[in-house]
């Protein structure tokens, strides 16, 4: 194994124009542990096949009046009050799901009535887990290049409305949250975003997927009792992309910065499945204790996964002003998608 030695001095970092002046992440209250899978004869699950496949303890469900973009509104207000941006000071709104509220209208446009950013341009965008990153990219393009000072970029999900809650291959992987970060330019060059690697592969498309509601098979009885309204997934076969995928999506934003693992101070993964994490660690060799995991605690969160994370990160002290960190995300599609920014 290549040896993982600090550069020192560090190499000269590319220029940074936008950064990450505010996060915010909401998760609903209520807790759903792997022991309510589990006292579920049909599914014939347990907690510790649950845990050692996956890494996952319990995840949040979203109350039925909730959705995506209530828990998108409540990280954005939070980002907002730590970046001390008011709402009409924003003038883009990017949400990045899966699980829109509807087909349409888009859930930033909701979000923005909710939270009352008037002045904002607003649409949805979908990369799935990769969301947020795609998302943050875009966002980032529009400050870059002068078109808007302020924008909010979230990744929120309700994942528990898309669930089959009889497939025990899925229903146990899946939870509900938002996140939400800031884009601004701070004007000192010094912290921000260098840069960010964006991929697709559809050829694939169908191992991950939820193929009802689209114009392919609108909502029909025949679609509804064919339970084509749910997510499916090959696991497996999915696994092994999201392996690949992730590890080389991570290589190549350390690659582009003259980065290795040891210049990162977190590591910032999309939360699908410790092993997949425990890879990426071993391929960019980083040791466990700068790798950001809350899988356990809230399942795959699909887009709001990345954002919540580096929320909880920013928020506890793991990331510190001047750290680097590497943020990766894999999703359907496929998608994926890494970052590295100076914080
Ligand atoms: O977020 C975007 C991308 N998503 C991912 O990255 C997820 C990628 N995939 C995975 O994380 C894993 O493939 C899973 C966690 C979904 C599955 O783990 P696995 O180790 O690949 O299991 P498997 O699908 O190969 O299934 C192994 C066995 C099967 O039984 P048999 O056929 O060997 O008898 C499954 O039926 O485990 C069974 N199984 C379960 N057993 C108990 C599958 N789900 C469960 C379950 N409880 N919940």
């Amino acid at each position: 194994m290549k040896k993982n030695t600090p550069r020192s001095p560090r190499p000269q970092l590319p220029p940074r124009t936008v950064s990450i002046v505010g996060t915010g992440s909401y998760v609903p209250p209520r807790v759903v542990t792997n022991a309510e899978f589990e006292a579920r004869p049909e599914l014939q699950t347990t907690d510790e096949w649950i845990r050692t496949r996956t890494g996952i303890r319990e995840r949040r469900f979203a109350a039925e009046k909730e959705n995506t973009s209530d828990l998108s509104a409540e990280a954005a207000r939070r980002a907002m009050a730590q970046a001390g941006v008011k709402p009409e000071e924003i003038d883009l709104i990017i949400v990045a799901t899966i699980t829109p509220d509807m087909p349409f209208p888009s859930t930033a446009c909701l979000v923005q009535h909710k939270i009352g950013a008037k002045r904002a341009a607003c649409f949805d965008l979908e990369a799935a887990c990769s969301g947020f990153l795609y998302a943050l990219e875009v966002g980032q393009q529009f400050v870059a290049a002068h078109t808007y000072n302020t924008v909010l970029v979230i990744g929120a999900e309700k994942l528990s409305s898309v669930i089959d809650m009889q497939d025990r291959n899925t229903c146990v992987l899946f939870g509900d949250g938002a996140g939400a970060a800031i884009l601004r330019n701070r004007g000192d060059g010094s912290h921000g975003i260098l840069t960010t690697c964006m991929g697709a592969n559809g050829e694939h498309a169908d191992l991950l997927k939820m193929p009802g509601g689209g114009s392919k098979h609108p909502a029909t009885h025949k679609s509804v009792d064919a339970r084509l309204h749910f997510l499916k997934m090959a696991g497996k076969e999915v696994f092994k992309q999201a392996v690949t995928a992730m590890n080389s999506a991570g290589t190549e934003a350390l690659a582009r910065c003259q980065l290795t693992g040891a210049d990162i101070a977190l590591v910032i993964p999309h939360q699908a499945n410790l092993r997949i994490i425990d890879a990426l660690a071993k391929r960019i060799e980083v040791p466990a204790d700068r790798i950001y995991v809350n899988l356990d605690r809230y399942g795959n969160t699909s887009a709001a996964s990345v954002p919540i994370a580096l929320d909880e990160a920013a928020r506890s002290g793991r990331i510190k002003s001047g750290d680097l960190v590497l943020m990766v995300a894999f999703g359907a599609g496929f998608t994926w998608a890494s970052c590295v920014i100076q914080w």
